[in-house]
């Protein structure tokens, strides 16, 4: 993809449907006995993963119109053994959470992806679901997919697992395995992830309590799903982009409307701000699917340096690599500190955004657990790649979108892993 740097961005972006949140609503719809309607649901190629593995194990996904879904559930613990392994090909979210929902059925079921998904860390999988009696076996060296999930049903409940690493996907996996246990299943984080399945539960009529004993911990209680209907919110990582241009681009003012603001997928919003962006945040009145939404406006702005470390790593995971391509553009050194889950990601993403940002002539140094770039400087157009990873092919062409002279994007079609549509909404706001 060659991108040429716009000289002035205006405009309106309407994103997708969330793909955290429409990953999570298929799955949960396909345990619920009856027919579950969806609207706004994400038409990322990750998404098409998971309504794969569900077609696999009898579950029928139906379009009734764009982003319009209807997904008719079997129940727990009745989906069928799928006939052949399940591609989740790039999605981690599929292989994950996918293997939560699969532990609660008496299947053996056998999962894959491409190359990326091989390369990633799956033994933290085997290690939440254990505990509720799945059988989770990695056939790849060290961990790694493929994948083997030996369900059972009803699996054991009473118990309180601890994930390794801060991570929602993990959690997830056990609150939907927990949908299917004897008793009541428990999740402690060290460091609160992202909610969405504890907000998606209660519709669906399962219980699930958030607190008591720490922000951190969550327990879902057994019961039949009922079928739901849910309207998706915008995703907010796919306007994430978007946003970081717009406050590091000289003549930008950018809209997207719709958008969830759940805060522990905000972080980005807390980054812009501390680097003094301008940035204005509009809450609508009415949640949509348990989920805060509202409209994001941020406009050329002169930035500053800063250090995002802690409890926001997780609310920011999807975007530090975007955090990365700011700090090329504000006052100071930006360090980003306790991020070793970013090297795990679709690609090494420290080392991706490191080299692609070099190439343009930035200041980058990488460490095991984050990365420092000083700025700001004048980024020159380069021939980079995306490493064959959805995020970092964004990134690089909002870097590329504020360097001088043109840019080449080796593998930008991995934007469909998240957003089909990115570059033709990228065309649109640079008129
Ligand atoms: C996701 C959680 C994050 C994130 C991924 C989506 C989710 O992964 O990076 O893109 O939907 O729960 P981890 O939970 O592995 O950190």
């Amino acid at each position: 993809m060659r991108v040429e740097p716009p000289r002035r961005l205006r405009g309106t972006i309407t994103v997708p449907g969330d793909k955290s949140v429409s990953h999570r609503a298929l799955l949960l719809a396909g345990l619920a006995a009856g027919r579950s309607y969806l609207g706004g649901c994400s038409d990322a190629a990750d998404v098409d993963a998971t309504r794969r593995l569900l077609g696999l194990v009898g579950v029928t996904v139906v379009d009734r119109g764009p982003g319009q879904v209807s997904v008719l559930g079997t129940g727990r613990g009745r989906w069928r053994a799928p006939d052949h392994p399940i591609d989740c090909a790039n999605s981690g979210s599929t292989m994950r959470m996918g293997a939560g929902a699969l532990a609660g059925h008496a299947t053996v079921a056998r999962l894959d992806g491409d190359a990326s998904l091989r390369a990633r860390p799956m033994a933290r999988i085997a290690h939440v679901l254990e505990p509720l009696g799945a059988v989770v076996r990695c056939d790849g060296v060290d961990g790694r997919p493929p994948l083997e999930v030996r369900g059972r049903h009803p699996l054991r409940g009473g118990c309180t697992v601890r994930p390794p690493v801060a991570s929602a996907q993990l959690k997830t996996a056990v609150l939907l395995a927990g949908i299917s246990a004897d008793g009541p299943v428990t999740v402690e984080e060290e460091v609160a992830t992202r909610d969405h399945t504890e907000r998606l539960l209660p519709l669906a009529g399962v219980p699930c309590t958030v607190g008591g004993g720490g922000p951190g911990r969550v327990t879902v209680t057994p019961a039949e799903p009922q079928p739901f209907g849910l309207r998706v919110p915008g995703d907010l990582s796919s306007a994430a982009p978007f946003l970081a241009l717009a406050a590091a681009h000289p003549d930008a003012e950018l809209r997207c409307p719709g958008v969830g603001l759940n805060p522990l997928r905000t972080g980005l919003l807390d980054v812009l701000a501390a680097m003094g962006a301008a940035a204005a945040i509009e809450p609508a009145a009415v949640p949509a699917g348990g989920e805060p939404v509202g409209e994001v406006m941020v406009r050329s702005s002169r930035l500053r340096a800063t250090s995002v470390g802690g409890g926001i790593i997780p609310r920011a995971i999807d975007e530090l690599p975007l955090v990365a391509v700011l700090a090329t553009q504000a006052q100071g050194r930006t360090v980003i500190t306790g991020a070793a889950e970013l090297r795990v990601k679709e690609s090494d993403r420290v080392e991706a955004i490191a080299l692609g940002l070099r190439a343009m002539g930035a200041v980058v140094e990488t460490a095991p657990d984050g990365l420092e770039v000083v700025g700001p400087v004048r980024l020159i157009g380069a021939r980079v790649s995306a490493r064959g990873d959805h995020r970092i092919a964004m990134a690089l062409a909002v870097a590329a979108c504020l360097a001088d002279g043109a840019s080449e994007i080796e593998g930008a079609e991995a934007v469909s892993v998240s957003y089909p549509g990115f570059f033709a909404a990228l065309a649109a706001v640079c008129g």
